[in-house]
């Protein structure tokens, strides 16, 4: 509601006044192109001055473009408001304060001190493998012929050799069969995540995931537009009374779960909560994103059933090889009901977001290697090798800190009382990820074993031996 009359700026003459009132009001947004504004006679009296004042104010805005006079019908606020007519420079700052988050200001110190890394930093702070533990595949042959060729094999859902790779690792891993889905090729598990949403929700569209997650400061949410939900987890997993009541007051359209090695607490929901989660679930018509980019590591025997092989029809799957070959790979891929995928292969044509052919025969090439197997098992040894020994460092250092000992993936999901913690680390030059990033605490943190090999085991070792 505009407050014409008090308002006014108070300055002299009134012309003036108007015409930086009405200039600010389009600034706003509160008066907007097209609209109509009241007659000058109307206006005349809304402001308490002379009908001439007023037409000396309309005049000066219409010659400046701001205004366009229909005779007959009325002024009105231009399509187009000439722009030049108002401060000419772009207050860049308010995009940049817009976009601050409460965890920005951890981002932007980790990304300062691994920038100034003079050699001595301990990154326990990384989302996924260091380089050295990245499989060693020797020497994957593609020759230019062979890549022209291989285009020819490209379908809307991807390079048909990649897609039949993965489609058959699924099935080979037990993961769940792929009748009546489709598989389609992303350029990783984040823009899946985001060609789901753009696909199936509207702006205003609620979904939930737990707290703690990586979720949590994913932008794709914001982007999309859609509202989000926590649900805490306990010592026994997600919180279901929680989950029912977000559920019921929020509409929530779709639950995404990163259910093994969850990502920040190295969790796997077990059976039972997975079936409690899906009977849920099903009771509400929600669907389930299974997140899954951690699969590739889990041990057989720790192993336990998607959701997708629970229930086929109710979840969309996605996976990447990020954890697996390095986030830059920017390959992923999603399972979907058929019908479902279609719709995704649509929406990812229209907005061309198509991953690069180049991308796709050589993750064909990687997964097909004959040392992929061996490799994976090399690295998971190690990653359970580096685990038991961080895990006994901290156990010896810091019995304050309170982890359980996750069954595989890269992370410490760790709980202590002090609320500096992040900053007594880095001075240390200890990098984690603190809690705020993840939805909680300043008291939690993230702390990635997979970056320690001896060598910064052993400097790990005496840094946290000094802070004893
Ligand atoms: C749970 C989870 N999902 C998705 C991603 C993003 O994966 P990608 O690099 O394939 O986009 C990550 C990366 O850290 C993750 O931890």
């Amino acid at each position: 509601m505009i407050n014409w009359h008090d308002d006014l700026p108070d300055i002299k003459p009134k012309y003036l006044a108007i015409t930086k009132l009405i200039k600010s009001l389009i600034q706003e947004e509160k008066l907007l192109p097209g609209q109509r504004l009241p007659s000058e006679r109307k206006l005349a009296q809304l402001f308490e001055v002379d009908r001439s004042t007023v037409t000396r104010a309309l005049l000066e805005l219409t010659s400046s473009g701001l205004l366009i006079k229909k005779s007959g019908s009325g002024t009105y606020i231009s399509q187009l408001p000439q722009l030049h007519a108002l401060p000419t420079r772009v207050n860049w700052h308010l995009f940049l304060e817009n976009n601050k988050t409460s965890y920005s200001s951890y981002q932007s110190k980790i990304t300062q001190t691994r920038a100034l890394d003079n050699g001595k930093i301990l990154d326990a702070a990384g989302n996924e493998l260091p380089m050295e533990l990245i499989p060693n595949l020797g020497s994957l042959q593609m020759n230019w012929q062979s890549f022209l060729l291989a285009q020819k094999q490209s379908q809307d859902a991807g390079y048909l050799p990649l897609i039949q790779t993965i489609g058959h690792i699924h099935e080979q891993k037990k993961q769940f069969k792929l009748n009546d889905q489709t598989l389609l090729i992303t350029g990783g598990a984040q823009q899946a995540l985001l060609l789901v949403l753009r696909s199936l929700l509207n702006v205003g569209d609620s979904v939930a995931f737990a707290q703690p997650s990586y979720f949590n400061s994913s932008a794709i949410f914001k982007t999309v537009g859609v509202r989000t939900f926590p649900i805490p987890l306990t010592d026994t997993g997600m919180d279901l009374n929680i989950l029912e009541d977000v559920i019921l007051k929020h509409r929530i359209k779709l639950l995404i779960l990163n259910p093994t090695f969850q990502n920040p607490t190295g969790e796997i929901i077990s059976l039972e909560q997975r079936q409690r989660i899906l009977k849920l679930c099903q009771e509400y018509q929600i669907a389930i994103i299974e997140d899954d980019v951690f699969g590739w590591l889990v041990d057989s025997k720790d192993e336990v059933p998607t959701f997708k092989s629970l229930a086929p029809e109710n979840v969309i799957y996605i996976s990447s090889l990020s954890k697996l070959l390095g986030s830059s790979t920017r390959i992923g891929s999603i399972v979907a009901p058929e019908t479902i995928g279609q719709r995704l292969l649509q929406v990812q044509k229209k907005l061309d977001i198509v991953p690069s052919m180049l991308a796709q025969v050589m993750a064909n090439l990687a997964l097909t290697d004959e040392t992929l197997n061996a490799e994976i098992n090399k690295l998971t040894k190690e990653l359970t090798t580096r685990r038991n020994n961080i895990t006994k460092i901290l156990q010896n250092l810091k019995p304050d800190w309170n982890f359980k000992t996750p069954k595989g993936g890269f992370y410490l999901w760790i709980k202590q009382s002090d609320p500096d913690i992040f900053e007594k680390l880095l001075k240390e030059n200890i990098l984690v990820k603190p809690g705020p990033i993840y939805g909680t605490t300043k008291q939690d943190f993230r702390f990635n074993f997979a970056n320690f090999d001896l060598d910064k085991q052993k400097k790990l070792r005496s840094a946290l031996a000094k802070d004893k």
